[in-house]
């Protein structure tokens, strides 16, 4: 099996109902945080982390998806011949970005489903998943810092994140040990046991799923012996709980800030907080928000 983590995966098949009207036509995947689309912060993260080749998994109406990151020869021909060569470059550098694949699933039977359908794009090596509603601003890339664990442990990999018992029931939740590993201090997990969306009161833990993941391919074999579970899904946390029977996963609490970006309030605070970030807007849109009588 390949060592390196080449390939990632982005389930992008899903209906985004927490996020309509918005999301009847326009894929959730698209909506844009600042000027950027959601999948883009997620396909640059994955880039920074070393990935080489992007696996998207569309579903119907998510055309606009593969046109944001096809060439554009008209945009390209209108920005070349009126000079505006700064946004000519940023048109080409999302095209150039990667090579990108498309596989469909024909029906929104759930993450696991999703990333099934991605097997034989990603083949007998180890891969990453990205959830592009979890934009997350880190100073090194969560993708990287899972690949770093997966590097030593040579196993599957989850981004953790502490949650507060009230939301838990949301997320997909870890029964995990902590593991002595001087390199990633204490934030290292080994992991029991998963429950999707437990009721408050039966959490395990208050260590959530974020969407990132390392998998080993075996992932695909462990979707297939399962039935569906939470929601009449087929859910990937489903998988990682039959990983588990033959091997370990690991849980790294990331460093960084995750926002989740499916869900409006999540949106709202991506918006603000990552312009407020910006070289170009962040100086201007804090004093627009200081002159808010809140
Ligand atoms: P969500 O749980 O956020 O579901 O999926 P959703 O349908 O996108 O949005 P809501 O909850 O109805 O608002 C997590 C990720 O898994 C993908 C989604 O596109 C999203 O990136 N997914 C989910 C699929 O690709 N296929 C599915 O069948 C389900």
């Amino acid at each position: 099996m390949s060592s390196k983590v080449r390939k990632a995966v982005f389930p992008a098949a899903g209906l985004g109902t927490r996020f309509l009207p918005a999301t009847k036509s326009v894929p959730k995947e698209m909506l844009p945080v600042v000027d950027k689309p959601l999948i883009q912060y997620g396909i640059e993260e994955a880039i920074e982390s070393g990935v080489e080749d992007i696996i998207i998994v569309t579903g119907r109406g998510k055309s606009s998806i593969e046109d944001h990151f096809d060439k554009s020869f008209e945009l390209e021909h209108l920005l070349e011949s009126k000079k505006k060569s700064d946004m000519l470059a940023m048109v080409r550098k999302i095209s150039d970005m990667s090579d990108v694949s498309y596989i469909r699933q024909k029906e929104a039977l759930g993450l696991g489903h999703a990333v099934l359908r991605a097997k034989d794009l990603v083949g007998d090596e180890p891969f990453a998943v990205l959830l592009s509603d979890d934009v997350i601003a880190s100073q090194t890339p969560c993708v990287r810092q899972l690949v770093d664990v997966y590097e030593q442990y040579n196993a599957t990999v989850l981004a953790l994140m502490e949650v507060p018992r009230d939301q838990i029931s949301a997320y997909g939740v870890v029964d995990a040990e902590p593991v002595k590993d001087a390199r990633f201090g204490d934030r290292l997990f080994k992991i029991r046991n998963t429950v999707e969306k437990p009721k408050a009161e039966d959490a395990p833990s208050n260590l959530a799923i974020i969407g990132r993941y390392v998998l080993t391919p075996d992932i695909f074999r462990c979707i297939e012996s399962i039935e569906p579970g939470s929601g009449g899904e087929i859910q990937l946390t489903d998988g990682l709980k039959h990983m588990l029977k033959t091997r370990p996963i690991y849980g790294l609490k990331f460093e960084g800030t995750r926002y989740d970006a499916g869900d409006k309030f999540g949106f709202l605070k991506a918006t603000v907080e990552l312009a407020l970030g910006r070289k170009d807007l962040g100086p201007a849109f804090r004093e627009y928000l200081k002159s808010l009588s809140l």
